[in-house]
């Protein structure tokens, strides 16, 4: 395998989002799992609604708004859905947790060895520009990351080809030489239809995706990605 650059899907795959989970259940007791699953699926809905509502349109879609956003609305939906109060800042406390969530723990010391071997790492995110800046700022990655690529730029979002298609604009690779790294299997899919090579980072055990074709690579946290590049963990 000629792997030349690794890049990372930010949110599920960095950065922890269903840690939200804990301060969601200590506002709204008993709904915290329910309001994290609900909150990310409809996210990433409002995603794929208005990058497919007008793909091509050629300053992107004209329904586009930064992630940011969507994740408030998402958020604000969720609540309204599950007849939750939100009238006393809880929205705000949410979205504050979000901007700061914690790296997985493995994260710091798999990119340093990445880095080692000479490949080029970046991430790949639906995430506006400057709440990926924040995260990887406050997770200590900067060194550790050549590139933190936003969809802002072209207002489309995965999986739509352009989204992926900003990873050739940015570093001169072959698409096989990428390797994609996603906790979202419908990411990993999106990315092996483009013609990535793929690893399924699947923290939670679930299925992959029916759809085929199944990553090349899998497994259960980001220290897996080592295997799949031939180096020990
Ligand atoms: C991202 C979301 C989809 O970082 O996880 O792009």
């Amino acid at each position: 395998m000629k792997i030349k650059a690794v890049v990372f899907d930010a949110y599920g795959t960095l950065f922890d989002v269903y840690a939200i989970q804990a301060l969601a259940e200590e506002i709204y007791p008993t709904h915290g799992a329910d309001i994290a699953v609900k909150w990310r699926d409809k996210q990433i809905e409002y995603t794929r609604l208005i990058t497919q509502s007008d793909p091509h349109n050629a300053s992107g879609s004209q329904y586009f708004q930064p992630f940011w956003e969507l994740t408030r609305l998402s958020l604000e939906y969720t609540l309204d859905r599950l007849k939750l109060n939100r009238e006393s800042g809880e929205v705000e406390k949410l979205m504050q947790q979000y901007a700061h969530l914690n790296p997985f723990p493995e994260n710091l010391s798999v990119l340093q060895k990445i880095k080692g071997m000479g490949l080029t790492t970046a991430i790949l995110s639906n995430g506006s520009k400057d709440m990926l800046a924040s995260a990887v700022k406050s997770a200590g990655m900067k060194d550790v990351l050549d590139h933190v690529i936003s969809v802002d730029s072209i207002r489309l979002f995965k999986t739509s080809p352009e989204s992926y298609g900003l990873v050739q604009q940015t570093i001169s690779v072959n698409k096989e030489e990428v390797l994609f790294v996603s906790s979202n299997a419908w990411d990993a899919l999106g990315a092996a239809w483009f013609g990535f090579t793929t690893h399924w980072v699947n923290r939670q055990g679930l299925p992959f995706e029916a759809l085929a074709p199944r990553p090349h690579y899998s497994g259960p946290d980001l220290k897996s990605v080592l295997y799949s590049l031939g180096i020990e963990a």
